[in-house]
């Protein structure tokens, strides 16, 4: 059925496609944690070489919770919104100091510290818990409105999250988010008219050829 052909198309894509991201190296509550917050808004391409500097400099929970705030915004330099470094270290501190060092899994508790809302949450508990929570973002949003709504614009998350969850492969729920994601940034990084010489080009002419077709399957059902 049309669920069973799309996850089927999500999983060949990220299998050809899938991107080797660092923080998918890792199921580091803390490591996740750092970048996710990155990622609330900065791209993946400029987020990768902050993210390995600020592992790199603060490790754990531990050590960014002793840092001096000055390190903590020099290490964030060049990610901008320096607000989400002070959420990120105050977060830590209530992790060494409440929870002894374990951030919590569950959404509901995570959602309770500074610069985690849901999705961020919801990302958290899929890619360091692997737990089968129903994620929505950007991306996400916009596959599943693609795929199930013909692209159609004012889409409500309400109609979007049974199809999401109906949709997630619970017996991993970190490597479908992660397949979605990769899928979800081609689809959205795709240009009208692409530079017919440039390597870009044959990616995105080979993706819209199996994603017309996959596409025009999952609708027809
Ligand atoms: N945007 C938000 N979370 C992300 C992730 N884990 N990978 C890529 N892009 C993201």
């Amino acid at each position: 059925e049309a669920i069973a052909l799309f996850r089927e198309l999500i999983c060949l894509h990220y299998r050809e496609y899938g991107r080797d991201l660092p923080w998918r190296r890792t199921t580091d509550p803390y490591r996740i944690l750092v970048s996710e917050l990155m990622l609330q808004q900065t791209q993946v391409d400029r987020v990768v070489p902050k993210y390995e500097a600020f592992i790199g400099r603060f490790p754990d929970f531990a050590s960014l919770a002793r840092a001096p705030l000055s390190d903590v915004l020099a290490a964030w330099q060049g990610l901008g919104y320096n607000r989400r470094a002070i959420a990120l270290q105050k977060t830590a501190e209530r992790v060494v100091h409440e929870f002894e060092g374990a951030l919590p899994a569950d959404v509901e508790t995570l959602t309770t510290f500074p610069g985690i809302g849901p999705a961020t949450a919801a990302a958290i508990a899929a890619y360091a818990f692997n737990l089968p929570v129903v994620y929505i973002e950007t991306n996400i949003r916009r596959i599943f409105i693609h795929f199930f709504f013909e692209d159609r614009e004012g889409v409500r998350d309400e109609e979007l999250l049974p199809i999401i969850d109906q949709a997630l492969l619970r017996d991993d729920p970190r490597t479908w988010y992660s397949a979605l994601m990769d899928y979800g940034t081609v689809l959205s990084k795709r240009t009208v008219n692409p530079n017919r010489r440039s390597a870009a080009y044959t990616v995105q002419s080979r993706f819209e050829g199996s994603d017309r077709q996959l596409r025009g399957r999952v609708l027809a059902l």
